[in-house]
């Protein structure tokens, strides 16, 4: 027997026996879960109170054959999503749901331990057991039949203002938006067109006997609240969603859109963000059209303009119809994180919905990460560039008050600025794709072109437009728009030389023109 052989045989039997090892371990775990709790097959509930001191629900919906668990959960009573990876660590029956969230459940008497791990924390509570009926989702509501909700007059330049999203998540407070307020005043950029101060998800209380939407503890005065933005010349948003929950599993406005439209409007508020959450598990995604067609008729009928802002992650080609239920932006993809991998994933792949947007109407990549640390500034020039060639939504997502001066230049660049707010709303398209390098480009209310040659690779790339490939023909004023400096005129060739993840921005106007001016 050869030395090899004798190596593969071992290495069989080791296997064999760590198998038999893990067998025994989920057998004689199993034997004790049975003995605290004799079958986890039904449906279990666990309240996690927020730092607001809302209580939201998660369900656990089991089913045990023998020694295999399986199953749903119903992640914050919003959506449900297949238990993967069920496995026993030690006495704890641990799994995982997809967007990355694992769950270890360890079973006391007749309850289970839980702790919830989302990746950028832990939630931990009890589960109980609770009746099968509480978990189904409410019977879907009556739609509306299609319809054209006419214009708002709107946003006829994309949105910009700030979000709480992505940087504070569930943390923002009254506080935390007041001073959100202050610094985009102070910082200079509410100037430079930055208007919106957008509440996200997490402000929501429930609601009172009279079904009125009520904020909960971190936001004791709405009215008041937006009085302060307004008073500093600010705009304020808020978000919901068409179903009962929203993503972070807070009061929604399903049953309540009118009603809630009005109670926004007395509130004087001025944006709202609506985002399909729970409503997935009511309603078909050939329905989704008409839901926020219900929500825009409301908004329409408040009595004060709102800029209506449509979070459906792209369903059904709402670039399609988002403008005819009143929509003034529209998320085009699933969310955005503050990585490099992602920004470009969504970034890059824009193009397809380009010719859908204009004055009134934005495709809406997502809000922007610039100032959250988890890209270098010369990609997160990158990002904003990107984002002012595609006409998106300037939504700054970072802590304002706490910005380096590189992120207020990114931020506060004007002349990119002035890219993303022209009033033609062509939004850019890809002229060139060579390998890592991308050329995207739009025409400019002036007659100019917008010119964006991003760098997707890991080394620096130098190189040669010809413009008759991009279609410039003549001499050609071309301005860099980072380095704030006109590079002179060009008549056939532009030489560049782009860092690995960057980015040359340029205004590219005909020597005639400008000289016409
Ligand atoms: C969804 C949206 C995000 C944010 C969260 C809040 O994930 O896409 O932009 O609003 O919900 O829960």
């Amino acid at each position: 027997m050869s030395i090899v052989t004798i190596i593969i045989l071992w290495g069989i039997t080791v296997a064999f026996k760590l198998a038999d090892k893990d067998r025994n371990a989920v057998q004689s775990v199993t034997k004790e879960v049975k003995q605290t709790i004799s079958d986890v097959t039904g449906t279990w509930r666990v309240d996690i109170v927020q730092n607001d001191g809302v209580v939201i629900p998660t369900y656990f919906v089991l089913r045990q054959n023998g020694d295999t668990i399986d199953g749903t959960v119903s992640i914050k009573a919003t959506v449900d999503l297949p238990i993967r990876n069920p496995h026993w660590e030690d006495s704890d029956f641990v799994f995982c749901t997809d967007w990355n969230i694992s769950y270890r459940l360890h079973p006391e008497k007749e309850k289970f331990s839980v702790t919830i791990n989302y990746g950028n924390g832990l939630e931990k509570g009890q589960a109980f057991r609770v009746s099968e009926a509480e978990a189904i989702p409410p019977k879907a509501l009556p739609i509306p039949g299609l319809n054209n909700v006419p214009s708002n007059g709107a946003a006829k330049t994309p949105p910009m203002g700030w979000n709480s999203w992505n940087h504070f998540g569930n943390r923002v407070d009254d506080a935390i938006v007041r001073h959100a307020a202050d610094a985009l005043v102070s910082s200079g950029l509410a100037k430079l067109g930055y208007v919106y101060i957008n509440i996200d998800d997490c402000w929501q209380g429930g609601r009172d006997v009279q079904g009125n939407i009520v904020t909960n503890k971190k936001f004791p005065d709405m009215k008041g609240l937006a009085d302060y933005v307004h008073g500093k010349g600010l705009k304020l948003g808020l978000y919901s969603s068409p179903g009962p929950r929203t993503c972070g599993g807070y009061e929604g406005s399903y049953g309540h859109e009118e009603q809630d439209a009005k109670t926004y409007a007395a509130w004087g508020i001025d944006y709202l963000k609506y985002d399909w959450c729970s409503a997935q598990r009511m309603y078909s995604n050939s329905q989704v059209r008409a839901v926020y067609q219900k929500m825009g008729e409301a908004l329409a009928n408040a009595g004060r303009p709102i800029v209506y802002s449509l979070c459906e992650y792209g369903i059904e080609d709402v670039w399609k119809w988002g403008q005819n239920v009143g929509g003034n932006l529209w998320r085009t993809g699933y969310d955005i994180n503050d990585s490099w991998k992602r920004m470009a994933e969504i970034g890059f792949n824009q193009d397809q919905y380009s010719s859908y947007a204009g004055p009134g109407h934005w495709n809406d990549p997502d809000m922007l990460e610039v100032g959250n640390g988890g890209m270098t500034d010369t990609e997160y020039r990158t990002h904003f560039s990107l984002w002012c060639l595609l006409a998106a939504p300037l939504l700054a997502g970072n802590d304002l008050n706490a910005m380096s001066a590189e992120t207020l230049q990114i931020l506060g660049n004007q002349e990119a600025i002035a890219i993303d707010q022209d009033p033609l709303g062509n939004a850019a398209v890809p002229v060139i794709k060579d390998g890592d390098i991308h050329v995207l480009m739009r025409d400019l209310h002036d007659g100019s072109k917008a010119v964006g040659i991003f760098n997707l690779g890991d080394v620096t790339r130098k190189g040669t437009i010809n413009l008759q490939d991009i279609k410039l023909e003549g001499s050609q004023k071309i301005r860099d728009l980072w380095l704030h400096l006109d590079l002179g005129k060009f008549t056939s060739q532009f030489n560049y030389e782009v860092p690995s993840h960057g980015v040359i921005l340029l205004k590219i106007t005909k020597s005639h023109l400008v000289k016409q001016r």
